[in-house]
């Protein structure tokens, strides 16, 4: 799958975006280790904090499916910035895939940047450390 065309999944699970009280809506599209794409949206709630990302609405849809290892995700928002997943989804994503690579797309001009999962959470807090308990 070529960058535009997971773009435009991430582009497309944005339109399905609850988000009433920000009025910010995100899509993302996650691929898979064997070339499947699973997609999100955000999911708002009138009790704010239960609000869920697009990305880990893909993430979690994903796994369910028995996924393990990701690729590449790309996220879109109806903002003019790059959009890069936020820190609780970057804690998620990080336990499966640490050199999943991050597609931050504008949602108005459509451009595109690429970074590292491991460049956006350097330092991170693993598995590995449960082990030296
Ligand atoms: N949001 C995402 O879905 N992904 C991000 O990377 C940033 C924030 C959502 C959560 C909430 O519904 C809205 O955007 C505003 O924070």
């Amino acid at each position: 799958m070529t960058v535009s065309e997971l773009i435009a999944l991430a582009t497309e699970a944005k339109t399905h975006a609850y988000a009433p009280y920000s009025s910010f809506s995100v899509g993302a599209a996650l691929e898979c280790e064997d070339g499947s794409v699973f997609t999100g949206c955000n999911v708002e709630s009138a009790s704010y904090p239960c609000a869920i990302c697009a990305e880990r609405v893909a993430l979690g849809a994903a796994v369910a499916a028995g996924n393990r290892r990701f690729q590449r995700l790309a996220i879109t928002s109806s903002g003019e910035d790059f959009c890069y997943p936020c820190g609780i989804c970057r804690q998620n994503l990080i336990e499966f895939s640490p050199d999943l690579q991050i597609i931050a797309v504008s949602g108005t001009t459509g451009e595109h940047k690429e970074i590292s999962l491991s460049e956006l959470l350097p330092f991170s807090f693993t598995s590995d450390n449960l082990k030296q308990l």
